[in-house]
């Protein structure tokens, strides 16, 4: 069994999946791992929506470069628009299963609670020699409402954190880590 050491330092995003769907069971186990996470007031006020339909991720994955592409809600660097804009361009690397964590829409600290329980799963796919990349990127379409109608995203509920999630089908690179800024106080 792999430890927690090595899952946080092998962990990278994959931007490369094979077509193999993982079983349910395997979803599950990492979706129980997502809930071990901490969060606020230990509300758990998170849940799981699991897509592999490969046409309606297709089709998620256009509608969400076109509103990017139209509406630029979030300020991202230039070269990320032109990707947005380019026809082969598939916003979740054509993986075979897309995990979506919300939240309840007034829970306070939902974002937190939603990242930790994202890298709790992210970490254990690690484990089970899965691959796993968070696209926020589709995340302003998911939350508008043709992107909830197309997966039954509630009105009480936030997305928050997609996943991307699959057997890698190569190895990612290594992205360089900043030296920490550190103030210490003591
Ligand atoms: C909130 C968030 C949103 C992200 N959105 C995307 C995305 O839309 N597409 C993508 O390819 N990677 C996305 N990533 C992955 C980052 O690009 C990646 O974590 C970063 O480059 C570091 O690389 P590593 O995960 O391989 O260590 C996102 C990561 C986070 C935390």
């Amino acid at each position: 069994m792999m430890d927690v050491l090595e899952a946080i330092r092998n962990r990278r995003s994959t931007r490369d999946f094979a077509a193999e769907v993982p079983s349910r069971q395997a979803i599950e186990a990492l979706i129980c791992l997502a809930t071990e996470a901490p969060s606020a007031a230990n509300r758990q006020f998170w849940s799981f929506c699991v897509v592999s339909d490969q046409a309606l991720l297709d089709r998620i994955s256009q509608a969400a470069k076109t509103y990017m592409t139209r509406f630029r809600p979030v300020d991202l660097p230039e070269n990320l628009y032109e990707k947005l804009a380019d026809p082969a361009f598939h916003i979740f690397y054509h993986a075979p299963v897309l995990i979506l964590i919300s939240a309840k829409k007034n829970a306070p600290w939902k974002a937190e609670d939603c990242a930790l329980a994202a890298q709790n799963l992210m970490l254990g796919a690690v484990a089970s020699n899965f691959g796993t990349c968070w696209i926020g990127l589709c995340q302003p379409f998911l939350d508008t409402p043709e992107g909830r109608a197309l997966i039954g995203i509630s009105d009480d509920e936030t997305p928050i954190a997609p996943i991307a999630m699959g057997r890698p089908a190569s190895q990612s690179d290594y992205v360089v880590r900043k030296q920490p800024q550190i103030r210490w106080i003591t």
